[in-house]
């Protein structure tokens, strides 16, 4: 097994490529924390079932990423349940799109609200760099750990998701400003891209548009979760050792040529 002794920590852990990444890092042998939003506590707790039915360890915590209290508090509990913290995967996201801006029939302007601008960037950004700084504290302490963030084949630019560009834009660097910023304490940092996933995030894309999608796209489909939790699995596993402050697009080929 890869994670023999590991324990990891899995944002968004209850739905999607969370859900996957959990069940491919306890099959491993990693004891995982699935942490997710409250409203997905039963969600999370079916995942944990599926894991100790599995032969697996795994607990369920319930925080918002974007809460910097919550957090504090999610890594703490970890810490004290397993003793060790060596991976995080940074997972959880949000989409609420609208275009910048749109002039309707009516004449009147609709455009992308604050609350949508600040919600995503509030989630997938600052959330991901909250879970960063908290799970780095262990880490540091133990001189080894992996993290791996999780940015999007949306920052090539997509229509009406001006905050989601942005917000997965800004993984890129911040993986980058981490990987160096702990590479003296043995902490790699890396983010992967995917493209899109057949995930609840994407299944009310409807059927003629995932064709059409689809058809984009150079391997001709969306991926499986499982598809994506593999390549979370190699950068918090030794084989990626020796990578840090990288990107990996993991979309099928949807960002050649464009
Ligand atoms: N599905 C795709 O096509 C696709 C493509 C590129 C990138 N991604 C990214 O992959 C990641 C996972 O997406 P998914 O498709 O599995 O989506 P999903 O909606 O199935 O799962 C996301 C999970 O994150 C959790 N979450 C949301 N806000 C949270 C918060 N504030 N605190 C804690 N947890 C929170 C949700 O409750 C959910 O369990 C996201 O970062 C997403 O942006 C997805």
């Amino acid at each position: 097994m890869r994670l023999e002794n590991k324990v990891a920590i899995v944002t968004g852990g209850a739905s999607g490529i969370g859900r996957a990444t959990v069940l491919k890092l306890a099959r491993e042998g990693a004891r995982v924390a699935i942490a997710d939003i409250e409203s997905q506590m039963e969600l999370a707790g079916k995942v944990v079932d599926e894991v100790k039915s599995a032969g697996g360890n795994a607990i369920a915590v319930a925080a918002n990423v974007a809460n910097r209290a919550q957090v504090e508090a999610m890594t703490e509990t970890v810490v004290k349940q397993f003793g060790r913290l060596d991976i995080l995967v940074a997972n959880a996201g949000i989409t609420k799109d609208a275009f910048t801006i749109r002039k309707t029939k009516e004449g009147e302007i609709k455009k992308m609200s604050d609350e949508q601008w600040d919600a995503v960037l509030g989630v997938n950004l600052k959330g991901t760099w909250l879970c960063c700084q908290a799970a780095a504290l262990p880490m540091m302490e133990q001189k080894s750990g992996k993290m791996s963030l999780t940015a999007s084949f949306g920052i090539r630019g997509n229509m009406g998701q001006a905050n989601y560009a942005a917000s997965k834009a800004g993984i890129i660097g911040l993986t980058r400003t981490l990987a160096l910023e702990f590479a003296r304490f043995n902490v790699n940092v890396n983010c992967i891209a995917p493209g899109a996933t057949k995930t609840p995030m994407t299944a009310t894309i409807p059927a003629d548009l995932v064709a059409k999608l689809s058809e984009k796209i150079p391997l001709k489909r969306f991926a499986e979760p499982e598809e994506i939790a593999n390549v979370h699995l190699f950068l918090v596993s030794n084989e990626s050792s020796y990578v840090t402050g990288q990107c990996i697009f993991v979309d099928g080929g949807g960002t050649l040529g464009v």
